[in-house]
């Protein structure tokens, strides 16, 4: 028997400020994008934005539905935005934050991990992600893949 261990490196930030510029831009477009998170069930309101290679930038928040699974995280409705309405360009980060309450950044779900490593792959560079809760610390990492080291491999449906 052999063991593996897994690991991934998180940067961890005591604040905004000490983030870069485009970072804090980044973190800014994903708070803003929480007004229009419609979450009328759980409260739980989540804002993305992605920087794509052009510079611009497109954001996404959750969506919920009273058929509960019919709704979607506010990361896949940024990702499926950007893949969907620019599907030439690179993305090149991604900052998600929410206005519920929590002690650490929020971490996003595993269908969502499961998105944007696949992104990652389809575009074959590393997209750069930015976690916070709107307040305390903030964690950032250099690619969304080490979120999810067993991830499912499109490659394994073209054999
Ligand atoms: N949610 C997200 O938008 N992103 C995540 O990564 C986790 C959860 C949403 C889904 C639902 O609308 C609400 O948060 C509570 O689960």
């Amino acid at each position: 028997m052999e063991k593996i261990a897994i690991s991934c490196i998180l940067e961890v930030y005591p604040n905004v400020d000490a983030l870069s510029t485009w970072q804090q831009q980044l973190l800014q477009a994903a708070t803003k994008a929480l007004d229009s998170a419609y979450a009328p069930y759980s409260q739980f309101r989540v804002g993305a934005a992605l920087l794509m290679d052009d510079d611009s930038i497109v954001t996404g928040s959750n969506q919920e539905n009273a058929a509960y699974p019919s709704g979607l995280c506010a990361e896949r409705v940024a990702f499926f935005t950007a893949g969907s309405q620019f599907p030439g360009k690179i993305i090149k980060a991604v900052a998600i934050t929410t206005s519920y309450p929590l002690e650490q950044p929020i971490a996003p779900c595993g269908a969502c991990r499961q998105v944007m490593a696949e992104y990652e792959l389809k575009q074959q560079t590393p997209i750069q992600l930015i976690l916070s809760s709107g307040e305390g610390n903030i964690y950032t990492m250099a690619n969304c893949r080490d979120m999810l080291p067993l991830y499912f491999s499109g490659e394994w449906l073209k054999k």
